[in-house]
């Protein structure tokens, strides 16, 4: 039987990952997969989640299980870190999922349900994942132009005129800040024009947000979407807590939707129950356990919790800048360009460097630099030792 299965693509991330680990030379550097690493090249466990793992040691009863839609008291807390005080509670459904690339499943299970025979519109580029998953789903897809190649920045004009040919229930895939793979964003007045498209077509947007805090700050980095959630009377968010409170193998992930249709609401989220069930149950509690711990802080063992949380991703964010700084800087040297500039203003985990496959080939072969095939580098890879081996490389394929 088992000879009828086909061979299936390779994601280009994970790919990256084996190579790097069979890769033996000491000066290897891992720009590969986003995962932050602190200036020793560790992926530390946040301070404020291994304070709030001990007091869940201490205090859970059962390992039982929760519900369909997973720990609740989370789901509000992640509702308030994402959406604030700009929708009333009421019109929030929630669900956890294992991880946003989880909830981003879980909620275009919900979107194919729907039957509209609506296309979803991607950016170009996305995240790999993005399309691996709606073709698993079978869903139909288009793609925007997002990046602008020349400038390193988002093409906003091109962006709009591609949108225009959306169809009335259409899906507009957006990143909800500090987008990957290119690190070029939208501002707030870019949220404020969709926001009018969507109005006007009647598109749902579908936002994954996967780094909250790794842009601008943590409340920054969600004011284009909170403007859309104040505005629309429907829109999806796939949560991911992956990255901002460092829980990447915990997949903690929420599915949140705004509805305004009362009718709606308990049908909406009965089938946010019923995807889970059929695909895996119920959502892995202990890393949504943890996050809800250190949001709530209503003990006096987790009193304090969420703003030593805050204070280490707000470290995490200002080495991130500070690497992006120090990186233009030797590459405008190395380079004697402003080619590189642009990483500079950049914000989040990724930037798209501009350069070739030949050249992304070569820095891994004759260097043991590991960047994703279309130049994709993850800033927090670097650390500042290495700045100056990195930037000389470059300077050497281009
Ligand atoms: C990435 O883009 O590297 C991260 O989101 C990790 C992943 O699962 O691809």
């Amino acid at each position: 039987m088992f000879e009828n299965l086909k061979i299936q693509p390779e994601d280009k991330i994970m790919a990256l990952m084996s190579l790097f680990k069979a890769d033996k030379r000491d000066t290897k550097i891992d720009l590969g997969v986003g995962v932050y690493k602190n200036n020793v090249g560790q992926t530390p466990i946040m301070d404020s989640v291994k304070k709030a793992t001990a007091i869940l040691n201490d205090t859970q009863k059962t390992k039982s299980y929760v519900g369909l839609s997973g720990n609740l008291g989370f789901i509000d807390k992640i509702s308030e870190l994402v959406l604030a005080d700009v929708v009333d509670n009421n019109r929030i459904i929630g669900a956890q999922a294992p991880g946003g690339t989880g909830a981003f499943h879980q909620l275009l299970l919900l979107i194919r349900s729907m039957e509209n025979e609506n296309q979803i519109w991607i950016s170009s580029p996305s995240w790999p994942n993005h399309a691996a998953i709606l073709k698993h789903l079978g869903m139909q897809f288009s793609s925007y132009n997002y990046f602008d190649h020349k400038t390193c920045e988002v093409n906003f004009s091109r962006m709009m005129s591609d949108l225009e040919k959306m169809n009335y229930g259409d899906v507009l895939l957006l990143h909800g800040c500090c987008h990957n793979p290119t690190g070029a964003n939208l501002n707030l007045e870019h949220w404020l024009e969709l926001t009018k498209l969507c109005e006007k077509k009647n598109i749902l947007p579908l936002i994954d947000l996967a780094y909250q805090g790794f842009g601008d700050g943590i409340n920054e980095d969600v004011l284009g979407v909170q403007h859309m959630a104040s505005k629309l009377p429907e829109l999806c968010i796939g949560v991911s807590c992956s990255k901002n409170f460092g829980l990447y193998r915990e997949r903690v992930g929420a599915s949140l939707i705004v509805i305004s249709d009362k009718e709606n609401r308990k049908i909406a989220e009965d089938n946010l129950k019923s995807f889970n069930r059929v695909t895996f149950s119920f959502p892995p509690d202990y890393g949504a356990s943890i996050v809800d711990i250190i949001l709530r802080g209503d003990t006096p063992e987790s009193m304090g919790l969420k703003k030593l949380w805050e204070k280490e991703l707000n470290g995490m964010r200002d080495n991130m800048l500070e690497l992006r700084k120090l990186l233009s800087a030797s590459l405008r040297m190395t380079t004697n360009s402003n080619r590189f500039d642009f990483i500079e203003r950049h914000k989040g985990m990724f930037s798209l460097m501009g350069l070739s496959i030949t050249q992304v080939e070569e820095l891994r072969k004759g260097f043991g630099i590991y960047m994703v095939g279309d130049s994709r580098i993850n800033i927090a890879g670097l650390n500042k030792s290495q700045i100056e081996y990195f930037s000389s490389s470059v300077a050497s394929v281009i």
